[in-house]
């Protein structure tokens, strides 16, 4: 069962030194992936702490993109 965390815990998580974004209710540690993202780490950044899954749809990320995030999930939003 994957690890349920509140959003007081994600919320801290909002810089390039350590880096959560929730994408549809799991959160995915970016931290080693902000420098290395084609859409630039700005973007990131800036959803960083917070929910990124509207941005992350209107992009249209790629399914190579959307395989390529699932190594980075740590876990889900708790009810
Ligand atoms: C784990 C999460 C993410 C992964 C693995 C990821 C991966 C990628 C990849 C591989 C691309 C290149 C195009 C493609 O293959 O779709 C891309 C482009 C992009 N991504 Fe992400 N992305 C993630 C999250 C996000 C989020 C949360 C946002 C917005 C807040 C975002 C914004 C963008 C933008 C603006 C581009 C550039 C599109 C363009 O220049 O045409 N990404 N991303």
């Amino acid at each position: 069962m994957s690890q349920q965390l509140p959003w007081s815990e994600i919320e801290k998580h909002a810089d390039i030194s350590s880096c959560w974004v929730v994408i549809h209710g799991k959160v995915y540690d970016l931290t080693a992936f902000v420098s290395e993202h084609p859409g630039g780490p700005d973007i990131l950044l800036d959803v960083a702490g917070g929910d990124g899954s509207e941005l992350f749809e209107d992009i249209g990320h790629t399914s190579s993109a959307r395989a390529m995030m699932t190594q980075y999930a740590i876990g889900e939003v708790e009810d």
